[in-house]
């Protein structure tokens, strides 16, 4: 029997940022359709990961591999990770003034749409699709017509990341704190989207510190990221137990023990 390629692999993957070796080494395997979630202190590396996969420059790999779907993910551009399927809404989605969000989602929505052979959406249609899905997340249409995060509160910006996600469809996405400032209408409507596309087969690294979400999530295992490697693997029971003791917890018991 064969063993299928995971969607996304990573081997001893080792990442710089400034004068700091932030990730020393981290191996991790996503199975295709997969949920996982990602806890860590605060500074333990957990977007510093997310932005890493995404190719932003500042972060430098200086060692190890990462492929998704067989491909060398380190090898290829940000725009050719993102066509290659890869998503990333970020802890603190940034301002695009003078870019409008319609025109800046579909622009990135026919990119990865051509990369799939499917026809690319005229204004009319993106438009029909962009307010369905927009209603669905409780995102006002106005925000639509406005630049790019420009004036959006913090859970706004939230929901206009999982606008994204839902338009785009990713073949993996790793959300970093989606949850975070987002009221409890949101956290339904990121549980919702989630399982949506998950039915889809959309593969997922969820980073959250909240225990209500992670349950709501039913993860496939969550991971601990300490001093920039995966210091444990286990289920609910581990988020449940972090929750519970803090993240301090596994330094202080060989000394209680
Ligand atoms: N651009 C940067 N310049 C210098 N240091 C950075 C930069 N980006 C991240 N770091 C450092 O890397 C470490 C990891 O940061 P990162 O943002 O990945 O943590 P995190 O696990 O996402 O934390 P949080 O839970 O607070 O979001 C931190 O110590 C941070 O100060
Ligand atoms: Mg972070």
């Amino acid at each position: 029997m064969t063993v299928p390629e995971p969607l996304l692999r990573l081997r001893d993957l080792r990442v710089d940022v400034g004068e700091r070796h932030v990730l020393k080494s981290i191996s991790l395997d996503v199975p295709a359709g997969a949920l996982l979630v990602l806890m860590g202190a605060n500074g333990s590396g957990k977007s510093t990961l997310g932005l890493t996969l995404a190719g932003h420059p500042r972060y430098r790999v200086v060692g190890g591999q990462a492929t998704l779907a067989g491909q060398d993910l380190l090898a290829m551009s940000a725009e050719a990770r993102a066509r290659a399927g890869f998503f990333l809404s970020f802890q603190a989605p940034p301002e695009i003034p003078g870019v409008k969000n319609n025109l800046f989602i579909r622009t990135a929505l026919n990119a990865v749409r051509a990369a799939r052979d499917e026809p690319p959406l005229d204004a009319f249609d993106f438009l029909g699709d962009a307010r369905d899905e927009a209603g669905r997340l409780g995102l006002p249409e106005a925000m639509l017509g406005r630049p790019v995060n420009d004036g959006f509160s913090g859970g706004e910006r939230k929901r206009n990341e999982l606008l994204q996600l839902a338009l785009l469809r990713p073949r993996l996405a790793m959300l970093d704190e989606i949850d975070s400032g987002m009221d409890v209408d949101g956290t339904r409507a990121i549980v919702r989207l989630v399982q949506a596309l998950r039915a889809q087969g959309t593969a997922f690294i969820v980073v959250s510190h909240y225990l209500q979400l992670i349950e709501s999530l039913a993860p496939d295992a969550v991971l601990r990221l300490d001093q920039g490697c995966i210091a444990e693997t286990g289920g609910l029971a581990l988020a449940a137990d972090i929750a519970r003791t803090g993240f301090a917890r596994s330094a202080a018991e060989p000394q209680e023990a």
